[in-house]
């Protein structure tokens, strides 16, 4: 029988168990601190997902950092504080690999060889290349080229999911396409086609003003900065000018966020109160930077545990660019190998 032949006859692979897929994500070391945005909408699934499966990789995105930070120095403290942040979240080392991108150069041998197959269109359809665009910003190279190092970041360890907030969908869509050509050009299985993982309910976090809380929009509300600073956010959420008395919108950003820290039960009870009328914005607000700062203290501990010992920190990160390295290794292997690229054979 042909190899076409045998493929079409043949059973779809049966799906990985839960438990054995491999979940990755990474975050850029920009210097902001992490916002609710960043945690609800993804930060706490890797908390959960380094549970609920055997490999989680967390990394800190240097490389992809030198698209806007320009200074060594800052970088170096911009990562040391996303390490910071990820193992105040919840995130541990006995249980997740933690690293920083650049302990394993590899990927950047990746990006080459995804490079060569990845179409210029689908890159030119990136949206943080075109938005750059729209602004009229000078877009360097690197930028242009953000997903295909992003595609190898996930590719390099054979991930399979990618727990992300809604505005990375598009990347990861780009890492399966840019998986799937390669394994057909080169007719070989050496990539992992990954999903994202979003979940629906916090998707996308409002901020301050209604719109999507983002660094690039001034409209965040920091978990780990002083209360003064939480609070101000806080206070300064928009509301519409509906009088104490009369029912309120509870689709308001103020509801929204004051729902992360519910129950549904009482998620219930503060919506039939709003409706109802009689319910002062202020006290919501009072009440939501209480819940804010009580689910966040135990994290903020944590994290200034941790800020005592850089050493450690460092320690926690080499370990894991060891342990990543040794899921990435058969993976590059197996697309020199298929690419035709090191030692000639027979
Ligand atoms: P920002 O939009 O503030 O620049 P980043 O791009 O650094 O945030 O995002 C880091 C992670 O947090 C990504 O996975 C992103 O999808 C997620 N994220 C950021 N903002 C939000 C939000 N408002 N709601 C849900 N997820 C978000
Ligand atoms: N681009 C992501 C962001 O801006 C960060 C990132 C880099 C990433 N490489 C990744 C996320 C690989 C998931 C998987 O938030």
């Amino acid at each position: 029988m042909s190899k076409k032949k045998q493929d079409e006859t043949a059973e779809a692979p049966t799906p990985l168990p839960k438990r054995q897929q491999i979940v990755l994500s990474g975050t850029k070391p920009t210097g902001e601190n992490l916002h609710l945005g960043n945690y609800f909408g993804a930060l706490r699934q890797f908390v959960s997902l380094q549970d609920e499966h055997d490999t989680a990789l967390y990394f800190v995105a240097d490389y992809h950092s030198m698209t806007s930070v320009r200074n060594g120095a800052e970088r170096r403290r911009n990562s040391l504080a996303v390490a910071l942040d990820y193992l105040g979240a919840g995130l541990d080392p006995e249980r997740a690999i933690l690293f920083r991108q650049s302990d394993l150069p590899e990927v950047t041998e990746l990006t080459w060889i995804l490079t060569s197959i990845t179409p210029m269109g689908m890159l030119e359809r990136a949206h943080a290349y075109k938005a750059a665009q729209d602004k009229g910003e000078d877009v360097d190279h690197g930028l242009f080229t953000y997903p295909v190092l992003m595609a190898a970041d996930i590719l390099l360890y054979g991930s399979h999911l990618v727990p992300v907030g809604r505005d990375q969908k598009q990347h990861i869509e780009m890492a399966r396409d840019m998986a799937q050509r390669f394994n057909r050009l080169y007719d070989c299985e050496a990539l992992v086609l990954p999903d994202p993982y979003i979940l629906e309910d916090t998707a996308t976090v409002p901020g301050t003003d209604g719109q999507k809380m983002s660094k690039s929009y001034g409209n965040t509300i920091s978990m780990f900065a002083a209360k003064g600073k939480v609070k101000k956010a806080v206070m300064g959420i928009v509301t519409d000018s509906t009088p104490v008395d009369a029912p309120k919108d509870t689709s308001q950003a103020l509801f929204q966020l004051w729902s992360l820290f519910a129950t549904q039960a009482e998620r219930d009870e503060m919506f039939a109160r709003a409706r109802a009328g009689g319910l002062g914005y202020g006290d919501v607000k009072k009440d939501l930077l209480a819940r804010l700062m009580d689910y966040f203290e135990p994290m903020r501990e944590r994290r200034a545990h941790f800020e005592q010992k850089p050493d450690e920190v460092e320690a926690i990160l080499r370990d894991g660019a060891e342990r990543a390295r040794a899921l990435a290794t058969p993976v590059l292997e197996a697309c020199r190998e298929a690419a035709g690229l090191g030692p000639l054979r027979g």
